[in-house]
């Protein structure tokens, strides 16, 4: 058949045309697709297969089956309101509030399917051509999340900050905020942080959070923190820190790293007027959420113990796997020049190689060649208004996938980083 003829539009030359999360979640959609075996998967954001946690959900699903026959029809045959299940609202804003004392209510939450749409709408409602001109969201500790980048319809819809590395002992650094540099006009409408931070595994501090909302409170703007990994669920955080709540602050959250990406379910937490307006969104792009995992989920919200899932199976899961891996890597990078991310959270590490030759996406490819997956890190350098040579020479891992074949992959990697340096 003929391809009629037509030209492209502007939506279609920023959201079709490929991007870094598309690769992402291609590579790791073939890779999984052919068998795990033939590839060491240390790509994409997958959260790992803790079996007690995958028998809850199977659990639960039965009960509600045998139990609770009602709620099951409902959640296949009734459309929700597209602010999401006013139960399950009301079970969120209780937790919420009984473990925080945050004095939510309904109006202050709304449901999305996952946490990406909700960033979707987020950032196309916040930034773009305002009345009053630019309006832009600041990303203040780079690198940041990959699926951010080309989120913003407007093509000036970002801007993004270098990070300080911090250089610590035993081959460790840590990125912070340059508080001094950050570029703040009258166009920053919001200042959005993932925390843990995907892809490095930095938590912000406490302080640095209340630094941040202190800014943006001074300046009219919304502060917006990600805790796709954050506490108290999926709670994948090593350092002792607080969830954070105020003035103008927009929280989101996903059942994702819970284990149910499947279910596509994202909890956004904000001033009212932000809720309203993300549910119309909902109501405009897709009538309403799915619901499989707000039903699925929901006795384990209006009980709390969600919470106690969260803290006593999933964090030291993570954390304990983060440890060994950060350790393995230590020790098959023994000789090569690598330094790893303090591991403070998320379920990833992030490597970086100092003077690296040819670059992060070379690499990529040479370590695809030799059966191992990782991300590129360039890609989680977007919206810089100047390029920064040290995001050509980091990748991502994820550390979750197979820990007993961990071993091997840092190997091959060591092999293929050495004869990097050495080629060149
Ligand atoms: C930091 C961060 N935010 C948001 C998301 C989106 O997750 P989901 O749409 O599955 O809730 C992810 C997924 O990996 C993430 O890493």
């Amino acid at each position: 058949m003929n391809q009629r003829k037509r030209k492209q539009t502007r939506l279609q030359a920023k959201l079709a045309k490929g991007s870094g999360i598309e690769r992402l979640m291609d590579d790791l959609g073939r890779a999984l697709a052919e068998g795990a075996g033939h590839v060491h998967m240390l790509g994409g954001g997958n959260p790992a297969p803790i079996p007690e946690v995958a028998q809850r959900w199977r659990t639960l699903m039965r009960e509600m089956l045998d139990s609770a026959p009602e709620r099951f029809d409902r959640m296949l045959g009734v459309y929700d309101p597209q602010q999401g299940n006013g139960r399950f609202i009301r079970a969120v804003a209780k937790l919420f509030n009984d473990a925080y004392g945050w004095g939510l209510t309904e109006d202050n939450i709304v449901i999305t399917n996952g946490g990406q749409t909700a960033y979707f709408y987020l950032f196309n409602l916040l930034a773009g051509e305002g009345e009053e001109g630019l309006q832009r969201i600041l990303f203040p500790l780079m690198p940041e999340y990959i699926g951010y980048a080309e989120q913003g319809l407007h093509p000036e819809s970002f801007i993004a900050a270098q990070s300080i590395i911090e250089e610590l002992p035993g081959n460790l650094f840590k990125y912070r905020v340059d508080f001094d540099n950050l570029p703040w006009d009258e166009s920053i409408a919001a200042v959005c942080v993932s925390r843990p931070t995907n892809p490095t595994g930095n938590v912000l501090t406490d302080a640095e959070v209340q630094r941040l909302h202190q800014l943006c409170t001074e300046r009219g703007a919304y502060l917006i923190i990600d805790n796709a990994y954050g506490a108290p669920f999926p709670d994948m955080i090593f350092t002792d820190v607080q969830p954070f709540w105020g003035e103008n602050t927009v929280l989101t959250y996903s059942l994702s790293k819970l284990g149910l990406p499947g279910t596509r379910t994202g909890i956004l937490i904000g001033p009212p007027e932000i809720c309203r307006a993300i549910s119309s969104m909902n109501a405009v792009a897709g009538l309403a959420n799915g619901n499989v995992g707000q039903s699925l989920t929901l006795p384990l919200f209006e009980s709390g113990e969600i919470m106690t899932v969260a803290h006593d199976e999933i964090r030291p899961y993570y954390q304990e796997r983060s440890q060994r891996a950060v350790q393995m890597v230590h020790e098959a990078m023994d000789g090569v020049p690598c330094r790893v991310h303090v591991s403070e959270g998320a379920l990833f590490l992030w490597l970086w190689f100092p003077g690296l030759p040819g670059g992060a996406d070379a690499l990529y490819e040479d370590l695809k060649e030799a059966g191992v997956l990782v991300v590129p890190g360039h890609f989680f350098f977007h919206a810089l208004p100047e390029p920064w040579p040290h995001a050509e020479e980091c990748i991502r891992i994820n550390y979750a996938m197979n820990i007993d074949a961990f071993p091997e992959a840092m190997r091959i990697m060591a092999v293929v980083v050495r004869a990097r340096f050495e080629r060149d």
